[in-house]
């Protein structure tokens, strides 16, 4: 997860023209959120209580659902990873993927 949002924070910066515009460095942190959402169903699987986390119990009573959201940024983030070419391509693209963030925080995470 920390992965994922620290490449959300690269093309945040870039959405908001903080950082320079460049299509190859947002198409490849794109790209890594996307690998780390295929990733994330099996790093959940095992259902670990670790007090420090703030995995709710959701997540293994609706894997299904869980597991469906983590397939759904990876689909969103892949499609970006081929298709943001100018500045103007990350209204879209944020606001989609931060949709997902929040659509699976909201049930998933304290
Ligand atoms: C499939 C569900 C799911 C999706 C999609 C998801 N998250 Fe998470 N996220 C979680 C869960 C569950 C936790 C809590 C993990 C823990 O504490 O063990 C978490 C925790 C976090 C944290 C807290 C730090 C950490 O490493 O635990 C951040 C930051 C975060 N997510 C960012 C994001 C961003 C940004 C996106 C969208 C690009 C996103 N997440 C998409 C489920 C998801």
């Amino acid at each position: 997860m920390s992965a994922i949002a620290e490449n959300m924070k690269t093309l945040g910066q870039m959405a908001k023209g903080a950082t320079e515009f460049d299509a190859a460095m947002a198409r490849s942190a794109a790209s890594t959120i996307a690998e780390h959402a295929s990733a994330t169903p099996g790093l959940f699987e095992a259902n670990e209580t670790d007090p420090k986390s703030k995995a709710r119990p959701e997540i293994w009573t609706n894997f299904e659902d869980f597991a469906a959201k983590a397939t759904e940024l990876e689909a969103i983030a892949t499609g970006f990873s081929t298709s943001i070419n100018e500045p103007s391509d990350f209204n879209a693209a944020m606001g989609e993927l931060g949709a997902n963030c929040k659509s699976c925080h909201s049930v998933h995470r304290e």
